[in-house]
């Protein structure tokens, strides 16, 4: 189970626990990493032959032994993992207190498992009964498992807006957030709906049904993973390994989508939808974190090539604004990991607006890629780096086949263009490689500037959402306060903060505004800022101006974020390696925010 822990660890890790039943109960529980939990639970004879693990992201109480799950009811007989949130715990909770429930943390999840108790004595119910009468009590999002320890040969499973998926083994059930901690066990999963209840037992049953009672046939699907893109393969982060596996994400995301040589881009999702995006209004693009960036990019794309307009929002934000959304926009749905709950939750909101919905996601049969009408899979294996590298290319490959696509379906762009910027494309891993050549020198630059507080990002166009990417990189792993701001922008309120101080890292291998971005260049050096530029090879001019130059090669400007991203997600990773952080599990951080 610690193993399955590890696995899922990305999700959230500041504080694990296990609770086993093999007649009686155990329960241990951690604050701090997964490896506290195993360092703690070595050398205890634990054994169950059915159990529960968890390893969490804090929502509700800080991260401590007392709000570590799993979570016990006050009579001991039920406990409980979750995941997700229990908007209407207060109001739960007041109405337990009033019934005598003492509670021993400041978790909503604790709550959740006192009114199942309740329930469950109140009227002496089976405890897949109990469960399916307080789901429907709760407001808010969950993926729960409970055990009790009256009826030891079951497991009771629940989803609603969380992920949840159950490995069907030869005599063994799984049950877990994603297939990752299954995968070596079984390929055979089940993905539960959401409301749907899912009760194993030991003799292999398993059996589904909703929160209003109705049965369901488990649909078992078989994966397509391999175990070991689950393995560092000799790198020292999965961070590293997934920067220098982009070579070849990137051509997983092309493979059989087009062909250079012929002109042709073929995308299952569009060639099924081709009116509707042709004709369409608008894309609204929704995301978060680095999916927000690739989408900004994304509106570059679809504007400059396909002339669609396009309006890119936060997943959060654009869900409680009252949005206008009419049945002619097209709504893209960007993630990585296909089960944000801010983007899933936009998408649901669109959905009842009637817009078509494109997903572009990474992981296969995630909750996303199920909401969606259509889309494109990045397959670029599991990312399991908190913070996101390769699928962010991975997204912007498809993101440029999508445009020049519907470009050229609407007769937006020649087909010299068209052809020379797939040739181009097909060129961009081969780019990347020699980027990737690079690092010796981009970790010298890392090493003058890892004790920096701050650092400014700037970029022009399609490199301005480059720059946000890069700082956001930078914050994320290394700690240090970095800002993203368009070139031109910075003498409106950056300039401000330049002194000898501030590294500038400039990403000047646009062609267009070449002569703007050297200028905001002198205007960096006139007040003594230290400049790193992201430069084409061969560009002395630049060189000669800044104090450190990366050379990255020329390409079309609509594909040069796929480049110049580089430099800047290997900059972020050295200065975090000198500076000690772990980049793989940055603090606070998680790969997987399943709660709004
Ligand atoms: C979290 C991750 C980011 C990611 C964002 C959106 O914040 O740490 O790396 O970009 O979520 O995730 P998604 O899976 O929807 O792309």
């Amino acid at each position: 189970m610690i193993k399955g822990l590890h696995r899922l660890e990305y999700r959230g890790y500041d504080s694990a626990g296990i609770a086993l039943l093999n007649g009686s109960l155990t329960i241990i529980r951690r604050k701090g990493k997964v490896k506290e939990l195993e360092d703690f639970a070595e050398g205890q004879n634990l054994v169950g032959t059915v159990g529960i693990g968890h390893t969490r992201w804090a929502t509700h109480g800080k991260p401590d032994d007392r709000n570590a799950h799993p979570h016990l009811s006050g009579n001991g007989r039920l406990t409980l993992v979750h995941n997700g949130i229990i908007e209407n715990y207060d109001t739960l909770k007041k109405a337990l207190e009033k019934l005598g429930h003492e509670f021993t943390s400041e978790t909503d999840t604790e709550v959740l498992v006192h009114l199942i108790e309740e329930l469950q004595s109140r009227d002496n119910l089976p405890i897949e009964e109990a469960v399916r009468v307080a789901l429907q009590k709760v407001v808010g999002a969950y993926a729960i498992v409970v055990i009790d320890k009256e009826d030891p040969e079951k497991l009771v499973a629940a989803r609603k807006a969380s992920p949840l998926v159950i490995g069907i083994g030869n005599d063994d059930f799984y049950i877990a957030s994603d297939a990752t901690p299954i995968i070596e066990y079984t390929k055979k999963v089940v993905y539960l709906n959401d409301e749907e209840i899912a009760v194993v037992k030991k003799d292999g049953n398993l059996q589904i049904f909703t929160i209003n009672n109705e049965l369901q046939k488990p649909k078992v699907q078989e994966l397509d993973m391999e175990i070991e893109r689950l393995e560092k393969a000799g790198y020292d982060s999965f961070m590293l390994k997934e920067i220098y596996e982009q070579p070849q994400t990137i051509a997983d995301a092309m493979r059989g989508r087009m062909n250079a040589g012929e002109s042709w881009i073929r995308l299952g999702g569009i060639a099924e939808y081709a009116n509707k995006m042709v004709n369409a209004k608008r894309f609204i693009i929704v995301a978060c974190g680095t999916s927000w960036h690739a989408g900004l990019i994304a509106e570059y794309l679809f504007e400059d090539l396909a002339r669609i307009p396009v309006e890119v929002e936060y997943a959060s934000e654009f869900r409680y604004r009252n949005p206008i959304i009419n049945e002619n926009d097209v709504v893209i749905a960007l993630s990585q990991s296909g089960e944000t709950a801010d983007t899933l939750a936009a998408l649901e909101l669109a959905r009842e607006k009637g817009a078509l919905i494109y997903g572009i996601v990474n992981v296969v049969g995630s909750s996303i890629s199920r909401l969606t009408d259509a889309g494109s899979y990045i397959h670029a294996g599991p990312e399991i780096g908190v913070a996101s590298t390769k699928a962010f290319t991975g997204q912007l490959t498809l993101l440029t086949l999508m445009a020049l696509k519907i470009a050229h379906l609407k007769g937006n762009i020649t087909n010299s263009y068209f052809h020379e910027l797939l040739t181009e494309l097909e060129n961009i891993p081969a780019k990347i490689e020699r980027i990737l050549e690079k690092s010796p020198k981009i970790e010298y630059i890392a090493g003058e500037f890892k004790n920096t507080n701050n650092a400014l990002y700037l970029g022009r166009g399609y490199n301005f959402p480059v720059a946000l990417e890069g700082a956001l990189k930078l914050k994320e792993i290394s700690y240090i306060h970095a800002e993203g701001y368009p070139a031109a922008e910075m003498k409106h309120g950056p300039i401000a903060l330049i002194d000898e101080n501030m590294p500038v890292i400039v990403i000047a291998n646009n062609k267009s505004a070449y002569e703007k971005i050297a200028s905001n260049i002198q205007e960096v050096k006139a007040r003594k800022g230290v400049v790193i530029a992201i430069v084409e090879e061969g560009d002395d001019f630049i060189k000669n101006m800044a104090d450190y130059t990366i050379e990255i090669t020329a390409t079309e400007e609509p594909l040069s974020p796929l480049l110049s991203v580089i430099p800047l997600q290997l900059l972020a990773y050295y200065i975090a390696i000198q500076r000690g952080c772990n980049v793989d599990q940055p603090r606070n951080l998680a790969k997987s925010v399943t709660v709004e």
